[in-house]
């Protein structure tokens, strides 16, 4: 029974061509910008997006540079875009990549720098962000219902968390999600659902967020296999959008834990996307909790459909562990985590990269650099298959 504080600024709207109402909510007479990547581009989102706003009497500008791992260099980019361009309301279609991107750059371009003061030196920025409306492309990062942007710096990632952060509209369009190609549908998936269980198992996690946690893995469990089967299931890309948007609340308010604080040094040093190394990761994580969360694993099995009647808590909460490689072997993406590996990994830096981010200060288990390590060697030097 402890105190908690549940905050989350951002409106939500919910529901399947949310996008053609767009116009209605925008402020009228304030000049638009489309933030984007090549990808959505080349699959004609981002024109959708374009000509609804323009055909609405808006002035529209897109920007669609954002890659992988947004830096302090394309944030400044974009920044400097939106001061060229005078744009008055940001409009972001995408990922993580660009959700965070776009809500770094529209604090940014009302608020002095430079970014590092913010994003290192603890400032808070004294404006509010310029209007931003984030439309999420996967069932994924979450991003969207957050008051964290990850940007690369100083070699590795790290938040920039500030109330101004918190986009002004999340409008989860399930629509958007349908030309997702599977094996993006299973990776962005899979991020939920570990967003969904640290936050159930963090130190952070309260009533509130328990509830959240509990439906999204329930959800991802039921839905995240068909979306994949079958990416023109209407019904499994709403259920996965209501399960990554839940997700995305729990991880804010709860935080996250030891798979994301892994996944940062292995994305880093082995360039593997965000998606894919949690969900490579999540297992060794669940193991390494194990001693402190037996109760609360014996419950995710269940969340994630397993029979638990009859089993004591250990078996249980070992089931859940399995039943996650199920479900990677379910989304086929067995074969691509026995490829990941390091010839020669230097340990020590994995370990210490690891042990030093933030988010496993609120792992529901004390893990030291020493212990990172130990899940390193093991990951790169036992046989996984
Ligand atoms: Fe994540």
């Amino acid at each position: 029974m402890k105190n908690f504080s549940f905050d989350l600024p951002t409106e939500i709207e919910f529901g399947f061509g949310l996008y053609q109402e767009l116009p209605q909510k925008l402020e009228v007479g304030k000049r638009v910008l489309i933030v984007s990547d090549p990808g959505l581009k080349k699959i004609g989102l981002v024109e959708k997006i374009e000509k609804v706003v323009s055909d609405n009497g808006f002035e529209v500008d897109v920007y669609t540079e954002i890659s992988p791992n947004p830096d302090e260099e394309l944030v400044s980019d974009l920044t400097n875009y939106i001061h060229e361009k005078g744009s008055q309301q940001i409009i972001v279609l995408g990922g993580g990549s660009s959700i965070d991107a776009a809500k770094v750059a529209s604090c940014m371009a009302v608020n002095d720098g430079p970014l590092e003061d913010y994003q290192w030196n603890n400032r808070s920025f004294e404006n509010p962000s310029l209007p931003l409306y984030v439309f999420p492309t996967t069932a994924g990062t979450g991003s969207e219902v957050t008051g964290v942007a990850v940007i690369t710096s100083r070699n590795t990632k790290k938040g920039v968390v500030d109330k101004y952060i918190f986009p002004d509209k999340a409008l989860v369009d399930p629509e958007l999600m349908k030309s997702l190609p599977p094996y993006l549908t299973a990776i962005t998936g899979m991020d939920a659902l570990t967003h969904a269980i640290e936050a159930y198992l963090g130190l952070g996690a309260n009533a509130f967020t328990d509830s959240l946690a509990e439906q999204s893995i329930k959800l991802i469990a039921d839905y995240l296999p068909k979306a994949y089967a079958n990416g023109e299931d209407e019904k499994a890309r709403y259920k996965m959008a209501v399960a990554s948007t839940l997700a995305g609340i729990a991880m804010d308010q709860a935080g996250l834990g030891i798979v994301h604080s892994l996944a940062s040094p292995v994305c880093a040093n082995l360039h593997l996307s965000h998606g894919l190394a949690n969900s490579f990761l999540l297992p060794y994580g669940m193991e390494f909790n194990l001693i402190a969360r037996k109760e609360k694993l014996s419950k995710v099995a269940e969340f994630l459909g397993v029979k638990t009647s009859g089993l004591s808590k250990n078996d249980s909460a070992l089931l859940a562990v399995r039943k996650i490689k199920e479900l990677q072997r379910e989304l086929e993406l067995e074969e691509e985590i026995e490829e990941v590996t390091d010839v020669n990994p230097d340990l020590d830096k994995y370990a210490e990269n690891a042990a030093n981010m933030f988010l496993i200060n609120n792992n529901p288990r004390k893990a030291s650099v020493d212990d990172c390590r130990k899940i390193f060697t093991n990951i790169f030097y036992s046989d996984r298959s």
